[in-house]
């Protein structure tokens, strides 16, 4: 299974990520430091989040702790909407790298100005569709491992947020199985969703 894709730019970003949206401060630290160490060496951040700088004091415990470098890990900050003029961007790029305590970052992205669906994926209706929840009895995984591999084997990198210590580890277990393609065409009978982009 895929654990990287390439980028056009050459750098490579694991396929799984741990998201940080609405992980709340107080145990977003703790949800980071754990994904790390589990194995995940991509987090999704964005100062809209409103938790870049306990983000931060997590990867600087991981780095002064030997768990990590920071070349191991692909980082993720964003550009909310209200600071798109160019002259914005820097001091915006800055306040993220601050707060996560980096030099760089491994992906900058900007928001739509039209906004995110704003709705989260795995606590939707996804998990609870019949072909998801047989194929996962079959495969002896859970519902949320399906839908993660679904979508890496479709070519997408996926960015599971959780703070819970079991979820974490089990949403990155997705690397050493596959969903055969016969059943993976099973899929199509899931009627079309809306998929939150960023
Ligand atoms: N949705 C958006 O509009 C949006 C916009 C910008 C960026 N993002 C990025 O994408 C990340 C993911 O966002 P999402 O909206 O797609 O959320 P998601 O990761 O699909 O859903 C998160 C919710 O699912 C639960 N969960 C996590 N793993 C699970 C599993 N294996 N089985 C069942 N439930 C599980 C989490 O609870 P626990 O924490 O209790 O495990 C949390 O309540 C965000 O954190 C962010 O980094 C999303």
């Amino acid at each position: 299974m895929a654990r990287h894709f390439l980028l056009n730019t050459g750098n490579r970003m694991p396929s799984v990520g741990l998201g940080t949206w609405q992980a709340d401060p107080g145990v977003v630290g703790a949800a980071v430091y754990a994904a790390v160490k589990a194995g995940y060496r991509h987090i999704d951040c964005a100062s809209e989040y409103g938790n870049e700088k306990e983000i931060g004091l997590a990867l600087k415990t991981l780095f002064e702790e030997g768990i990590v470098k920071r070349e191991d890990l692909f980082i993720t900050s964003k550009l909310w909407n209200d600071r798109h003029a160019p002259e914005d961007v820097p001091e915006a790029l800055n306040e993220s790298l601050n707060d996560l305590q980096l030099d760089y970052l491994d992906l900058y992205l900007a928001y739509s100005p039209l906004g995110s669906p704003g709705t989260t994926w795995m606590n939707g209706n996804v998990l609870k569709e019949p072909v998801i929840i047989s194929i996962a009895e079959k495969l002896g995984k859970t519902t949320g491992q399906v839908a993660l591999l679904w979508n890496i084997q479709m070519g997408h990198s996926v960015l599971p947020k959780s703070t819970n210590q079991e979820r974490i580890k089990k949403n990155l277990d997705v690397y050493d199985w596959a969903i055969q393609d016969d059943v993976l065409a099973k899929f199509t009978e899931i009627q079309q969703v809306t998929l939150a982009i960023l």
